[in-house]
């Protein structure tokens, strides 16, 4: 019955670079009746993320990637993502840039999360710069994926209250919990 419901979901990668959370979390969610994604493949651009084993506990096939080069590294991707039949991708902590012919490839169908509340703070230390600019709001946005860096449509965010106790650390902690919550809620909603 599980796999009667996973043939017709969408089929999707995610590409990840970091811990991985963000894949732990859409794994379980594709394995939910409501979600319309199934998760068939991982895509890494590093053997030295823990995150490598939810592929394996989950039976998802995967793929780590060596970026040197980056035109190499993307035409294997393809290649491995045509072999899958993959419809739909969605970046996760994902930390290289793609090219614009990848993206035209895929056009519409890479989602990323990003953590801050764009157009603010497209980029790296999304946290600390919210922070030394004295906001009092930092946040998550999930956008489609154009050839132009954070700035593709936004198709949901989260603003996450800043107090004077919060570091880039306590931020990051606290705008990744409601990351967890806002991936899925930006899948249904695109699909719904
Ligand atoms: C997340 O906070 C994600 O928003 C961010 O990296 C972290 C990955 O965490 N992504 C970016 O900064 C992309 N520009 P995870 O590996 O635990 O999912």
């Amino acid at each position: 019955m599980e796999k009667l419901i996973g043939l017709n979901k969408i089929r999707t990668a995610v590409f990840i670079s970091g811990t991985g959370s963000n894949l732990k979390n859409l794994i379980k969610f594709s394995k939910t009746k409501k979600s319309p994604i199934a998760i068939n493949l991982v895509i890494s651009n590093t053997n030295k993320t823990k995150a490598l084993k939810y592929a394996n506990q989950n039976k998802i096939k995967k793929k780590v990637l060596n970026f040197r080069n980056n035109s190499i590294a993307e035409k294997n991707i393809l290649k491995f993502l045509d072999r899958e039949k993959i419809k739909f991708i969605c970046l996760a902590g994902f930390m290289k840039i793609l090219s614009k012919n990848f993206i035209k490839k895929f056009n519409g169908k890479i989602i990323n999360i990003h953590p801050s509340l764009l157009p603010k703070y497209k980029g790296l230390n999304t946290h600390e710069r919210a922070i030394k600019n004295k906001d009092k709001f930092g946040g998550c946005s999930v956008h489609y994926v154009t050839s132009k860096l954070d700035s593709g449509k936004i198709i949901i965010q989260k603003k996450v209250k800043i107090t004077a106790k919060d570091n880039s650390t306590s931020l990051a902690k606290k705008v990744l919990k409601q990351e967890h919550k806002l991936y899925p809620t930006a899948i249904l909603k695109i699909f719904n």
